[in-house]
């Protein structure tokens, strides 16, 4: 559906594109500004909801379709120049990448751009959701922390049967919380925290004031009684809560997954986990979603939610305020945000 057609002629610069942290990766990501100058025309846009093209129905110089990630395509992906895949992108929606030869900007809807990366052609910008979803994931890391320890799964199923299972539990007030992840969420989480009078020990990739670098891990494990993973799912990143990992945590740890499933080795924590050495909160899982009969569905001590930590209304809203954002900006030829570079 044509949301907004036909405007104004306008000539057109470069997004100005630039990298949120560190330098452009140029062979992969640089924005070809001279595609766009001079060019008279509208933008093609293919958004994933009427939502969104409501939202950006008023942006000046753009033409939009809808297109749901699925295999009815709205029109030409041909002539498509800024994509916004959907909030949980199909199969379709990333390979739709390949026919789209006059593709600019993708924005995703989401933080982790793992999935999407590999379908990104050189030259077009890859942009995510970078801090639309740090309230509500942040939310959900403490919620589950909270949930662990005060064994509310647990009192749920007590409930269910009719039982009054009184026994004292575990709190979050003085334990020491690791986060490993130090990025926006990451932060919004310990923000989050403080109140709860927790002790709060920072990893990142790279060490800063406050912040202890990865290589840390080792001698920062034994000291946590709750490690939370928020880092992006990468090379680097996969298998890093391995069982040298897991076996450097204290008997009864706790450890919160909202990264993505193949950052935690599943068997690694399959073991710790049916030992009741562990304790362990799921967002995400390796494989995901994870099949019926699946061996952690009923390991002991593991609580598992279906990838929902970002999933809320308060993400929609802010998911359609930066599409919409984006998309002024790249009409508009000023700095996009949140552009992906080649060291993700
Ligand atoms: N469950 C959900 O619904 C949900 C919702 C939102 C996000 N997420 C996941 O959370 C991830 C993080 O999101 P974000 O917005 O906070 O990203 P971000 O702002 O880019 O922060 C990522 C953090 O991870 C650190 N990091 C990267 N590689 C690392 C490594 N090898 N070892 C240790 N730390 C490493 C980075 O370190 P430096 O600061 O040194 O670069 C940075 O502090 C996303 O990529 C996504 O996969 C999940």
């Amino acid at each position: 559906m044509v949301k907004s057609d036909i405007v104004p002629v306008t000539e057109r610069g470069g997004t100005g594109a630039v990298p949120r942290t560190g330098v452009t990766d140029l062979a992969r990501r640089s924005y070809d500004f001279h595609r766009h100058v001079g060019r008279f025309s509208t933008v093609k846009v293919w958004v994933p909801d009427e939502e969104i093209a409501d939202a950006v129905a008023d942006v000046a110089g753009v033409s939009t379709q809808i297109y749901d990630g699925g295999n009815d395509l709205p029109g030409d992906p041909g002539t498509v120049g800024f994509y916004v895949p959907p909030f949980v992108p199909t199969r379709q929606s990333r390979e739709i990448l390949a026919r789209m030869p006059n593709l600019e900007v993708v924005q995703l809807q989401v933080a982790g751009v793992d999935t999407f990366l590999p379908h990104v052609p050189d030259g077009v910008v890859l942009c995510n959701a970078r801090g639309v979803h740090d309230a509500s994931t942040a939310e959900w890391v403490v919620g589950a922390i909270i949930a662990a320890q005060r064994e509310f799964p647990g009192f749920a199923q007590a409930q269910r049967e009719g039982r009054w299972d009184w026994h004292m539990t575990d709190a979050l007030t003085d334990r020491t919380v690791l986060i490993v992840g130090y990025g926006s969420v990451g932060a919004a989480i310990e923000r989050r925290l403080v109140p709860f009078e927790t002790e709060i020990v920072r990893v990142a990739r790279t060490a800063r004031d406050g912040v202890r670098p990865v290589s840390a891990l080792p001698e920062l494990l034994p000291r946590a009684d709750a490690v939370v993973l928020i880092v992006p799912s990468t090379a680097e990143t996969t298998g890093m809560a391995d069982a040298a990992f897991l076996s450097r945590m204290k008997d009864g740890a706790l450890l919160v997954n909202a990264a993505r499933g193949p950052v935690v080795d599943t068997k690694a924590l399959l073991a710790e986990l049916t030992r009741r050495r562990l304790r362990a909160v799921l967002d995400v899982t390796d494989p995901e979603p994870l099949p019926a009969g699946h061996p952690l569905w009923s390991a002991p001590g593991l609580f598992i939610t279906p990838h929902v930590g970002g999933s809320t209304p308060a993400s929609r809203r802010r998911a359609i305020a930066l599409v919409r954002d984006q998309l002024a900006r790249h009409v508009s030829g000023e700095t996009l945000l949140n552009v992906i570079t080649g060291d993700y």
